[in-house]
């Protein structure tokens, strides 16, 4: 059987699991869990140990039809205004409830496209964090951009705040494939956005694209991987496209005859990761690609590639603290969601309440299960004796489910008395072998497809 009908036949294409971003995943949050645990978690952070900081900014200048991000379309920026007032209420209530002297190791601004916020809202929202957590000396500060709803001045405003890691979203090159996706960006315009963030001082820049979209063939997706490799990227993230109308409504749009099919998406994704190793990037879990000295695959290569709601890190924070809608902190106790819609968002911090409105409270065996998961998304590979060190006996009780995966997918894996490892030939398969250690099903979720 041909490498592609025996993964096929193991689910490659039907399968429909998360991408776990965190285990358990959001749909398991309960509304039962909320402000009165956020309160708690905040109270008894330990000031010793830095935290990781997220803000999330839900708008767009233009919504792209590909798109399943939860963000608002404006025109105007009056929305986004009273947006960051709700946004520094919310980081000065939490401030009231730290512990003295907490800092911050990282600071993420995602989206939506923080990029809408003008030069002077740049320097409020980052004054107000700043005001409340201190830096540590390595404090990394990272933005994701369009580069074409962005200038040199809020480059400029950024970089002044301390920004040394940006992540573009590209997408794809090719006009055709621009056009059906709902997102022009010219080729020279990322290249001029590019090359103002290296002037900024960028150390590390990231870029996205996606495989899988309207029109791609292997012929534009060559084109597109060598114009991105001109750019010179540290990273790039490589996503297959989630096809979810019936949660991304937007995405109706996007006709579905022009969608390459299951075997062309894996056909795109191979040769775009060929391209990628022969210039040098090392592949870094199910979707990254990085330059040898960068410090995700620093971390990959020593076993500290950790995974979080961004995709993949380096972060060692044990905490995250998320500010904005829908925005999930994590803290030793589990998760929690601030209300998702925006005006519920902002209704809740006006009223004085905190955000929280959904969350989780993990339990030994979700650490456990958690982190095997964990594993096999960074490293391909479950270290049994780390398993055991950190969860003692109760690690024994995954053995049925190493023993089920070493049956079910034969050769493609290796399991000894060390580990489970995922050998290359089966590492399509990530999603699904990580997804038998899952002991949750939300009802009525539908997941994107492994593949
Ligand atoms: C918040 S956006 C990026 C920042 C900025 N708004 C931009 O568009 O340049 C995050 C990324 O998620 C990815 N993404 C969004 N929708 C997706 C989908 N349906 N399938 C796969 N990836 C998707 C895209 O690669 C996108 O760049
Ligand atoms: S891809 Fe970026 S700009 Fe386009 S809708 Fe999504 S978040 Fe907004």
């Amino acid at each position: 059987m041909k490498q592609i009908d025996r993964l096929k036949a193991l689910g490659l294409f039907d399968s429909r699991v998360p991408r776990y971003t965190s285990y358990p995943t959001a749909p398991l949050f309960s509304a039962e869990i909320g402000a009165a645990e956020q309160a708690r978690a905040l109270q008894q952070l330990d000031p010793d140990v830095p935290v990781s900081v997220y803000l999330h900014i839900p708008f767009c200048e233009r919504l792209c039809w590909f798109c399943a991000c939860r963000t608002q379309g404006t025109q105007t920026l009056s929305p986004v205004e009273s947006y960051l007032d709700t946004l520094v209420k919310e980081i000065r209530q939490v401030g009231t409830l730290l512990p003295k002297g907490v800092r911050m190791g990282r600071m993420h601004w995602g989206g939506g496209t923080p990029t809408i916020l003008t030069p002077p809202m740049i320097g409020r929202l980052a004054q107000a964090v700043k005001s409340v957590f201190a830096q540590t000396e390595d404090w990394e500060f990272s933005v994701e951009i369009d580069p074409t709803l962005v200038d040199r001045d809020k480059i400029a405003a950024l970089a002044a705040e301390g920004m040394n890691r940006a992540s573009i979203g590209i997408q794809d090159f090719d006009p055709l494939v621009q056009q059906a996706i709902g997102r022009m960006q010219p080729f020279e315009v990322t290249r001029s956005c590019v090359d103002d963030l290296r002037v900024a001082g960028i150390r590390s820049l990231n870029a996205d694209l996606v495989y899988g979209l309207p029109h791609q063939s292997e012929v534009r997706m060559a084109d597109t991987v060598d114009k991105v490799l001109s750019l010179d990227p540290d990273r790039m993230a490589l996503f297959g496209y989630a096809h979810v109308p019936w949660v991304a409504k937007r995405q109706k749009l996007i006709k579905e005859d022009s969608l390459p099919d299951d075997q062309a998406r894996f056909q795109l994704a191979g040769l775009a990761a060929a391209r990628f190793a022969v210039a040098g990037y090392e592949a870094i879990g199910i979707d990254h690609f990085a330059k040898p000295t960068d410090r995700l695959a620093q971390a990959a290569r020593h076993g500290q590639l950790r995974r979080n709601f961004q995709g993949y890190t380096d972060d060692a924070c044990p905490t995250l603290i998320g500010f904005g809608a829908s925005s999930i902190s994590r803290f030793n106790g589990g998760y929690l969601q601030n209300a998702a819609a925006t005006p519920a968002y902002i209704e809740r911090v006006e009223a004085g309440q905190l955000a929280a409105a959904r969350g989780y409270l993990m339990t030994p065996e979700d650490r456990l299960r958690g982190r095997a998961i964990e594993m096999l998304m960074c490293d391909f590979r479950l270290d049994r004796a780390e398993l055991a060190r950190g969860h003692g006996t109760a690690a024994a009780a995954l053995d049925d489910i190493l023993q089920a995966l070493a049956e079910r997918f034969g050769d493609l894996l290796r399991l000894t008395d060390e580990a489970l490892e995922i050998l290359p030939e089966g590492r399509p398969l990530t999603r699904i072998i990580a997804s038998a250690f899952d002991a949750h099903t939300p009802e009525g979720v539908r997941y994107s497809q492994a593949s």
